[in-house]
């Protein structure tokens, strides 16, 4: 392709400008430079409409955006390709969008463009069949935040999140709405070959290992692509096929050389290795995974599941962007229906491993640290606060599910994690409360039953 206009020359002033020369990664060779400042120069015949109506890859420089949106589009901007300065709190790892949307996605994609952006404004929101809801581009969005950048997503009104639409809009400005843009997402490499890690693992010494260090970590010229500081194992980058057409266009980075074999047996092996594992963190609304069993696999007494169904449902508002709707320190609402219900332990218990153990631990017995927060900790729910307990189930469920239901901000000056309004944001159903209640109740010592 190799037709990658003013983007380039933008982000090379801007990374210079903005970010400084040097930081990031400054060993990223000459080559890539030079081809920068080429396209520079190639600037000036910019791109006219081609015949036949087909579409034009034309995006408009970031600071020719209009005043009334400047700002937000170069904090968009700024957002993708430096995104732990400018929204660190919610990215986990040493990534940044750019790392895989070079230049803050303003490419066309294909060779050494990485995975473009521009136009994907209008190709949202879509509809997934399959999963039968609608995704539109503050949740893809937060997708990557999630997975790629193995963070937390950010509320849908924040300024950043705004940001990052404004600044994709801006760039797909002159694109029609719901065009087939050829230069979006990721073209699996067509071959029938079958990936071999052992052969995967002499590829990445040979021609990735210079770059991203000998255990996948990363040096100061290229980001890692394993380990702790990389993407999460729920991430896109993670299927095979995607790294396999990644690698095959893109790396070694600015001279991208490898057979098709060679990608694919690369992109098993780097597949193959660890990294953290993708759970939906504090202040996630994420719908891929809030609704795990069907009612009727809560049935009371009903046997847990040995492997629980992913039921799909539409997603649900994003749960605990408000903060303002949260009570101050709990015990402020009124327990609902989900205290009334009988749930069972063991359901329970599939759930509370996914949506509390990030920040009260495996079966309740962590004191999760929690800077900002007067406690220092969250508190843990096994054994629970006396206050709350009692050797009535039904009592013991009312005083939790006050909790559960309606949230709570522990007293400090910004305590780092809150607990989530489970029932008022409808992450979870009332049934799914009342089953995770019978499993605290149970941790504790008390049985949730109808005799008391
Ligand atoms: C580790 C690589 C990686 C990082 C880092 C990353 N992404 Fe992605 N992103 C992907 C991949 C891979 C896809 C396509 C996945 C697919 O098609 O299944 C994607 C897709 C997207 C899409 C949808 C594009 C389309 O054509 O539908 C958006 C929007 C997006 N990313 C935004 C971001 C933002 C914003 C960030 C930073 C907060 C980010 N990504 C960080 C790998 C990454
Ligand atoms: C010349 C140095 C260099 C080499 C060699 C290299 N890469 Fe990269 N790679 C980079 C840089 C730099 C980036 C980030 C690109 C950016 O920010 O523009 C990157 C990004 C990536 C990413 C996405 C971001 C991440 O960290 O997950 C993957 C995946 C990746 N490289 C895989 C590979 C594989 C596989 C090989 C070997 C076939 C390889 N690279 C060889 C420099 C290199
Ligand atoms: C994002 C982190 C987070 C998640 C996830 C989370 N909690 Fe909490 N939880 C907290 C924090 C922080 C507190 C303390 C609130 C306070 O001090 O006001 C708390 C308090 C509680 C309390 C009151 C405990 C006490 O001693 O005051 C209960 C009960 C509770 N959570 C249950 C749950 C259940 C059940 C889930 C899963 C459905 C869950 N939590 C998920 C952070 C979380």
């Amino acid at each position: 392709m190799g037709k990658n206009r003013l983007p380039f020359a933008l982000s090379v002033i801007i990374i210079f400008v903005v970010l400084g020369a040097g930081v990031g990664f400054s060993g990223i060779s000459s080559v890539v430079a030079a081809a920068e400042k080429t396209d520079v120069a190639a600037q000036t015949g910019m791109a006219a409409s081609p015949a036949g109506g087909a579409i034009a890859f034309n995006p408009p420089a970031v600071q020719d955006a209009p005043a009334s949106i400047r700002d937000a589009v170069m904090l968009g901007y700024n957002l993708m390709t430096d995104t732990g300065k400018y929204a660190g709190q919610y990215v986990g790892n040493k990534l940044t969008c750019s790392n895989c949307h070079f230049k803050g996605g303003m490419t066309e994609g294909g060779k050494n463009g990485g995975l473009s952006l521009v136009g994907v404004a209008a190709t949202y929101p879509q509809y997934k069949k399959r999963q039968n809801y609608s995704v539109d581009l503050v949740t893809r969005t937060n997708d990557c935040f999630q997975r790629s950048m193995n963070g937390r997503p950010l509320p849908a009104d924040s300024r950043e999140m705004t940001a990052i639409i404004t600044y994709y809009q801006w760039i797909a400005k002159g694109l029609p709405i719901y065009a087939e843009i050829p230069w979006l997402g990721v073209k699996h490499l067509k071959s029938a070959h079958k990936p071999d890690l052992a052969k995967g693992k002499q590829v990445f010494a040979r021609k990735c290992a210079l770059c991203h260090g000998d255990n996948g970590q990363g040096t100061p010229a290229a980001p890692p692509i394993w380990g702790n500081d990389s993407f999460n194992d729920g991430a896109g980058m993670r299927k095979r096929e995607n790294l396999a057409a990644f690698a095959k266009g893109n790396m070694p980075k600015g001279n991208p050389d490898l057979t098709a074999e060679q990608a694919l047996d690369v992109a098993a092996f780097v597949a193959a290795q660890p990294r953290p594992h993708f759970a939906a963190k504090p202040g996630s609304g994420a719908p891929r995974t809030t609704s795990l069993l069907s009612s009727s696999q809560l049935a009371p007494g009903a046997a847990e599941p040995r492997t629980p169904q992913v039921k799909t449902t539409p997603p649900r508002v994003p749960a605990f962007a408000d903060r303002s709707k949260i009570p101050a320190s709990g015990k402020e609402g009124p327990p609902a229906e989900a205290a009334t219900l009988i749930g069972s332990w063991k359901q329970g218990k599939v759930l509370f491993d996914r949506h509390c153990q990030s920040c009260h631990g495996p079966q309740g017995t962590d004191k999760v640290p929690n800077p900002g927060s007067e406690d220092g900790t969250v508190p843990p729910l096994n054994p629970i606060d006396p206050g709350l307990a009692n050797k009535k189930p039904s009592i013991f469920a009312a005083n939790i599910d006050r909790i559960i239901q309606h949230g709570s901000i522990p007293d400090g000056p910004h305590p780092a994690l809150f607990m989530p309004n489970w029932g008022d944001s409808r992450s979870l159903s009332q049934q799914e409360i009342a089953a995770i209640e019978a499993y605290v109740i149970h941790l504790n010592g008390v049985q949730r039953t109808k005799k008391e």
